[in-house]
């Protein structure tokens, strides 16, 4: 069998009426955890395609590599719990380096974000490069971790060959550009002439965005993640790579009309992260006038409307604005949220710290 486009229809089909079910109660959960705070950064599809896979193959041994609060953890529970294999055979490990998430225990943070616990589920707190040696070999093995390339090194080594089926890997490629992380790099360069199948072209086709039309937005972000098959054949399919945005330099001076074609693929169903980050690099690198204002104006609009959640987005958009010197840029979003002040101030604080700790290292 052929690990395809088709096969993963199917199973959408397959496990609908479970989705309907959970999705409302994920996003319930999503909505609450960022309202507290906690970080949540797996996408719709993903969750979707982890927990149907699960579903369907029943692994009996499975890797979260690693959980942070446990938002990814969710889709797994869910669908291990479904299962209903015996305890004896069935174990979801879940491998989190950090003890604490801002300041309170980690067990008790992915419990609180669970929608219900498992007797199948066990947390192991240490580095995942160590403690994974002392647990079986893994069916299935959701890697979203350390995004550094010696991560991706030791993984491929020393997690690939102990995996029976197929493994989700988070945060390598869109369906137009590879993340610009280390890890992904060695990896999409061990996987240069093996097939894989990119979730971030595969969630952007019609057949799949009608099946999920009745499943509520949890965490409405573009995927960026992989499937590798270790067992059988997996379909091929790659994203190519045309960047519109001048290989994602943003040294390209751009008519209106190319703004125009650009936005309407930034804009295309679902979010793509850190939007206001684009716009703020293409007003930086804009020569015309108006256009930077434009792109400046389109920044704060997305950095408002990521700030839902949390105020991350307008603190960091401010301090770059103060940085690069868009005053009025930066006069209006504090307008817009005065708080945000004492976080531009810690930014500004650590800036200083980290270059006269990097001038002595130099030195
Ligand atoms: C992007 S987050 C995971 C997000 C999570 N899957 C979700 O759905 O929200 C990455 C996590 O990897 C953890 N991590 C980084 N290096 C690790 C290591 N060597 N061993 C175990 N966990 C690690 C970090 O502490 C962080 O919580």
């Amino acid at each position: 069998m052929t690990i395809n486009e088709n096969y993963l229809l199917k199973l959408y089909s397959k496990y609908k009426k479970e989705l309907e079910e959970i999705t409302p109660l994920i996003r319930k959960k999503f909505l609450k955890i960022s309202q507290q705070g906690f970080r949540a950064t797996f996408s719709d599809f993903e969750g979707e395609v982890l927990y149907v896979l699960i579903r369907e193959r029943k692994p009996e041994i499975i890797y979260e590599i690693s959980p942070d609060c446990g938002y990814s953890t969710i889709y797994m529970v869910e669908a291990i719990n479904k299962n209903n294999l015996s305890k004896k055979k069935s174990k979801l490990y879940s491998f989190e380096i950090e003890k604490y998430k801002n300041s309170e225990p980690l067990l008790r943070v992915i419990n609180n974000t669970l929608i219900n616990q498992s007797p199948h589920h066990k947390i192991i707190i240490g580095d995942a490069m160590n403690t994974t040696k002392n647990y079986p070999n893994p069916d299935l093995c959701l890697i979203d971790s350390n995004h550094e390339a010696f991560f991706g090194q030791w993984y491929i080594k020393h997690i690939f060959p102990r995996i029976n089926d197929i493994a989700l890997i988070q945060d390598i490629t869109f369906y137009d550009r590879r993340e610009y992380s280390g890890e992904a790099k060695v990896l999409l360069d061990f996987l240069k002439n093996r097939n894989y199948m990119s979730l971030g072209v595969v969630e952007r086709k019609d057949s799949f965005y009608m099946k999920r039309e009745s499943f509520p937005n949890r965490r409405f972000y573009e995927t960026n993640s992989i499937l590798v098959s270790f067992k059988e054949k997996i379909q091929n399919i790659k994203p190519t790579y045309k960047d519109l945005t001048n290989d994602n330099d943003f040294s390209k001076h751009l008519t209106h009309e190319e703004i125009y074609k650009i936005e309407k693929k930034l804009e295309f169903f679902p979010r793509r992260q850190n939007l206001w980050r684009t716009y703020f690099l293409l007003a930086k690198n804009s020569e015309c006038k108006i256009d930077k204002k434009v792109f400046l104006n389109k920044a704060i609009g997305h950095a408002i409307s990521e700030s839902n959640f949390n105020l991350k987005s307008l603190k960091h958009l401010s301090f770059l604005s103060l940085r690069f010197g868009y005053l009025k840029t930066f006069i209006k979003l504090l307008i817009i949220e005065p708080s945000i002040i004492f976080g531009v101030i810690k930014l500004i604080w650590l800036t200083i710290l980290s270059s006269k700790f990097f001038a002595k290292i130099n030195n």
